[in-house]
């Protein structure tokens, strides 16, 4: 029996209609895709982890005045979240060269960038979600300009957030993505951050070994990536105890 209407489903995730007007419920599936949906697979707790994970990010920028559409988790896989348009744009702050950058400019993976670069892709998935630049954007309608300097303080916030979290866990924050949403106040439009934050949208590397604790432990088969993904939540102490199996000994 269908408790709930669903509004869409994507790659990672499935929204329903919320409790509320103006809110959505936000269900983690375990599915991973990469290279487009080229490769695909069920990751077994992946769901899980992003949930919490997401929850622990959004409410630690609600905490330093980032706003954002998070409400509250309710259970294990399922958050309460705002309504929002969504900015057809994927949001990239990237601190290091890795991946797509790395290819295009001939930079080593790894090397450091001289100030945070911010990247916009244009959000759709047959054209293989396309970088595009502010001319695109201002001139097909998808933001304005106030709307562009928003996205931006946003994403350096986030990041200055996320990079901080991160090196205090031995983590470095290579890049990330985030997306953005447009909610409506009466006359008054404003942007906060939407969709999800979570190791499926960052590079994270461990800061002594260089392991990778992100999405390209599956997009480049190195490993298990919910063992990547839990030893991201054990060391920002997000996963329930029970599922911490070795303490960590601190000197
Ligand atoms: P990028 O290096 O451009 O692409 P790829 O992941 O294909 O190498 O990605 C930069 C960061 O943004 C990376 O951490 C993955 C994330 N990202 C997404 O999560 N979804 C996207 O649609 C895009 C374009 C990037």
């Amino acid at each position: 029996m269908a408790r709930r209407k669903k509004i869409y489903e994507g790659k990672a995730k499935i929204l329903y209609e919320g409790p509320e007007p103006g809110t959505i419920v936000q269900y983690f599936k375990d599915d991973a895709t990469a290279f487009n949906a080229e490769k695909k697979d069920v990751i077994d707790g992946k769901g899980v982890l992003n949930n919490r994970l997401s929850e622990f990010f959004m409410t630690g920028l609600t905490q330093i005045g980032v706003p954002n559409h998070f409400i509250r988790r309710l259970n294990m896989r399922e958050q309460l979240v705002r309504n929002c348009e969504i900015v057809p744009l994927e949001v990239i702050v990237r601190n290091y060269a890795a991946g797509t950058m790395s290819k295009r400019l001939g930079i080593a993976e790894g090397t450091q960038l001289p100030r945070p670069i911010v990247e916009y892709c244009y959000k759709d998935d047959s054209l293989g979600d396309p970088l595009v630049t502010e001319e695109h954007i201002a001139a097909f309608g998808w933001a304005s300009q106030q709307d562009m300097d928003d996205i931006l303080s946003l994403a350096l916030r986030v990041n200055d957030f996320m990079s901080g979290v991160m090196l205090a866990v031995g983590i470095r924050l290579v890049d990330f993505k985030i997306e953005i949403g447009r909610i409506f106040d009466g006359d008054y439009q404003r942007l906060i951050v939407a969709d999800e934050i979570s190791p499926d949208g960052c590079r994270l590397w461990d800061i002594e070994t260089g392991q990778k604790l992100d999405k390209d432990v599956f997009r480049r088969d190195l490993g298990s990536l919910t063992d990547a993904y839990s030893e991201v939540a054990r060391r920002l102490g997000v996963l329930p105890k029970s599922n911490v199996t070795k303490p960590t000994l601190i000197n």
